[in-house]
């Protein structure tokens, strides 16, 4: 009799499996997809896959549906580990429905966000759908509303994490934005609000779902995918990898990873980086990848806004968050994008505990009407609120230029930054020699007829101010910068910085919420 039991059993989960069958199981593969199963194999601990609502299916009989059924109703749901750590996780099956989504298929992603709330653990969801089940209506919004307001709901209290392997279009793509990371593979996966016929209709624009949404067009221009990954394969991957730096939820620290790369290791070609010439770039990942352990920085973000870098890194261990100017990319002015890319970051690192490091050669703001027409001066201040309202360790060290309004932005000792260092080399000032002088000495050199003498007096008098402020001395003096260090000691004395702010405490006025600049 149990027997019996257990074949049906057997039999109903081995069906489940199937989704919605071999056919489209094939025509999913032709496509470079995995299926849903498929995918959280891969993304988890072998064998800690643990399943939830395997035999949940859909109430509706409108259209015919009530003839067509699918076991799981076309999203799979439950929890596994990844090295170790509980991680909650749900995949979209195209091959049921196109992946779209159900009164009955929301109803298991809100299950599983739940229990990740209770728990404190990440989630992670794999997007791969048509959007709203045509056929259930309403019923459908209201299921992506439930998401929705659970995305909300955990957001700076557990990771989320989405992955977009395929489709993922109309208000669908709301909860990948609200979560903390996307990643997108490569030609096989869009996000638009409308797909390219409506763009059409609409604008008279004529678009490919590629050119409209996909991953190079989210990962370098509109910033709303952080990886593009080659393949699936690599898009997991680079999920493992971020959860290795993160902790499991806002109340504990991040993972410790031990390692043997000393903390008093010194680099000597550091205090060769900075070229002579204060207008000659280098890259800052050289000096990211010298200090931190076994030079091994997980970019976010490699292709939106280069001009600022950020990503994760390990100093003696420890988790941190690296936020840097990159004089390689437009002297690493600080723009829109990159404002917005950095103050985003800031506020990851800030709720999950993560330290942030601030590596600082910044020109200043970016001038021009594109910039003021597109809100610079909102977008700009989001960063310098995203600082300002940190209160995780924050270490600053300035290699070269902070110009004016972006030496406050950029982690300043006035927007609580815990420990700030320069480097010999740096250029504190209200703005570079060049422009300074031509405003302080404007009517003098008006007043000098011939030219050759006037760029003579102009050139004096911008190594006079160079002399005067363009070095660390002055901020040093008033106590704005805490040390002046030797560029081949960065990694030693940050590492000291870290650790002596191990048991930092801060906090902010109690309030229901900020309003930052949006
Ligand atoms: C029900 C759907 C579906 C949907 C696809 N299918 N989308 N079923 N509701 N939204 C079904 C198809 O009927 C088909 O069933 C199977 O999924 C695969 O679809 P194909 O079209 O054969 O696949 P493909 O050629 O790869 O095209 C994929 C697609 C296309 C681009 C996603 O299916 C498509 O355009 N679908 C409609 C997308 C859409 O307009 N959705 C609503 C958007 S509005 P069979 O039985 O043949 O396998 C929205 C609002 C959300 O989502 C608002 C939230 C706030």
């Amino acid at each position: 009799m149990l027997q019996e039991k257990i074949k049906e059993l057997t039999g109903l989960r081995e069906k489940a499996r199937l989704g919605g069958g071999e056919k489209r199981i094939d025509s999913q593969h032709k496509k470079g997809k995995y299926t849903a199963r498929e995918r959280i194999n891969l993304l988890l601990d072998e064998g800690s896959f643990e399943e939830f609502d395997m035999f949940v299916t859909h109430r509706c009989s409108d259209f015919g549906l009530n003839e067509q059924s699918f076991l799981s109703d076309g999203v799979v749901t439950g929890y596994g580990t990844i090295d170790g750590r509980l991680v909650y996780v749900f995949a979209q099956d195209f091959t049921v429905f196109g992946g779209s989504l159900s009164e009955m298929y929301a109803q298991k992603i809100c299950k599983v966000m739940d229990k990740a709330m209770k728990v404190g653990a990440p989630i992670v969801g794999i997007n791969d759908s048509g959007g709203a089940r045509i056929q259930e209506g309403v019923k459908s919004l209201g299921g992506y509303a439930e998401i929705f307001q659970r995305n909300i709901l955990a957001s700076g209290v557990v990771p989320q994490i989405s992955a977009i392997f395929g489709p993922c279009a109309g208000g669908a793509v709301y909860s990948p934005a609200l979560t903390d990371f996307t990643i997108m593979s490569k030609k096989t996966s869009y996000m638009f609000i409308t797909g390219p016929k409506v763009v059409k209709t609409v604008t008279g624009e004529t678009v490919t779902e590629e050119e409209l949404g996909g991953a190079f067009v989210h990962g370098t221009k509109s910033g709303a995918t952080h990886f593009i990954a080659d393949d699936e394969n690599e898009g997991i991957l680079l999920i493992r990898k971020l959860l290795s730096y993160l902790p499991q939820n806002n109340l504990e620290d991040p993972p410790y990873n031990e390692t043997d790369d000393p903390i008093d290791r010194l680099d000597d070609l550091l205090n060769e980086i900075i070229p002579q010439n204060p207008n000659k770039p280098y890259d800052i990942k050289d000096v990211i990848h010298s200090i931190v352990d076994s030079g091994e920085f997980f970019e976010v973000m490699r292709n939106f806004a280069p001009n600022i870098v950020i990503g994760f890194a390990r100093m003696n261990g420890m988790s941190v968050g690296m936020v840097a100017n990159q004089p390689n990319y437009l002297a690493g002015v600080l723009d829109i994008n990159a404002s917005r890319k950095a103050a985003r970051f800031v506020r990851f690192c800030d709720a999950f505990n993560i330290p942030i490091i601030t590596l600082v050669d910044v020109p200043g703001f970016l001038p021009g009407t594109a910039q003021e027409y597109g809100g610079i001066i909102l977008h700009g201040a989001k960063l310098l609120y995203a600082y300002g309202e940190a209160t995780i360790p924050k270490i600053t060290v300035i290699l070269r230029k902070a110009y004016g309004g972006a030496y406050d932005v950029m982690s300043s000792k006035h927007l609580r930054g815990d420990i700030n260092y320069a480097w010999p080399t740096a250029e504190i000032a209200v703005m570079g020699p060049r422009g300074a002088i031509e405003i302080i000495h404007a009517k003098e050199a008006q007043s000098i007829t011939d030219e050759t003498l006037k760029a003579e007096f102009l050139k004096e008098k911008e190594e006079e101010y160079r002399n005067k402020f363009a070095n660390p001395y002055v901020a040093a003096r008033l106590g704005y910068i805490d040390d002046i260090i030797e560029p081949r000691n960065t990694r030693f004395r940050v590492i000291r910085a870290l650790q002596s702010l191990a048991t930092k405490k801060d906090v902010n006025p109690p309030k229901k919420h900020s309003n930052l600049p949006l």
